[in-house]
């Protein structure tokens, strides 16, 4: 299924949130309780795609600054992240944009909606970026995170392996370049 069959807006103070419901109380709840108040706080703001014709909220999902910092304890994992930067500027931090919630109506799972509403973001945040934005990260559920796997996501640490979230994250730099090798190709 297309994300272009369906509406896209960013949340705002009015919007009339359409019905949603994806099997997890707390992303229901996130949705109609907080989201707004999120926006309002400037604490994250939140994209909806709706389908008008059926009056339904077909997914959303909500971004926040982040930053990958480096954890003493995680020398091996960093040092993969830092091989990927140019020497020259290598940091302790990198500028990074959180998935906070992301969730797709039990009505629309397992067609695609997921992968798409990922690369839209990765496609966001490396053409006509206003600010640098090297990874995407997400706490992702444990029950998500194959879905995250199968979207090219790592895991940052396997101390977290046994939580009910685990921090993982996307490196845009290698995305980038596959898009501009793809358009040279063409
Ligand atoms: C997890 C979620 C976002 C996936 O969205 P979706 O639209 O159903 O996923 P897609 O159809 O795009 O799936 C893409 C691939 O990931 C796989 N996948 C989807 N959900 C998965 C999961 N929970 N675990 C492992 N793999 C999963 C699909 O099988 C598909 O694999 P394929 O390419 O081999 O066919 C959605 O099911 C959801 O909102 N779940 C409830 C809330 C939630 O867990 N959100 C994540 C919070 S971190």
């Amino acid at each position: 299924m297309n994300l272009s069959s369906f509406d896209f807006l960013p949340l705002g103070e009015d919007t009339e949130i359409l019905p949603f419901d994806c099997n997890d109380t707390d992303l229901n709840n996130f949705l109609f309780d907080d989201a707004k108040n999120y926006l309002g706080d400037l604490m994250a703001v939140t994209y909806l795609f709706v389908d008008r014709q059926a009056q339904k909220t077909v997914a959303y999902f909500s971004l926040l600054n982040d930053k990958v910092s480096y954890d003493p304890e995680e020398r091996s994992l960093w040092n993969r992240i830092n091989r990927r930067i140019s020497n020259n500027k290598r940091r302790k931090t990198y500028p990074s944009v959180k998935i906070g919630r992301l969730a797709v109506s039990k009505d629309y799972d397992n067609k695609g909606i997921g992968r798409a509403i990922l690369d839209f973001i990765k496609h966001a945040f490396t053409n006509g970026n206003r600010t640098g934005c090297r990874f995407i990260t997400v706490d992702a559920y444990a029950k998500a995170t194959g879905f995250y796997i199968k979207n090219n996501f790592d895991f940052f640490t396997e101390k977290d392996r046994k939580d009910a979230t685990r921090l993982m994250f996307f490196d845009l730099k290698p995305f980038k370049d596959a898009q501009i090798r793809a358009k040279q190709a063409c």
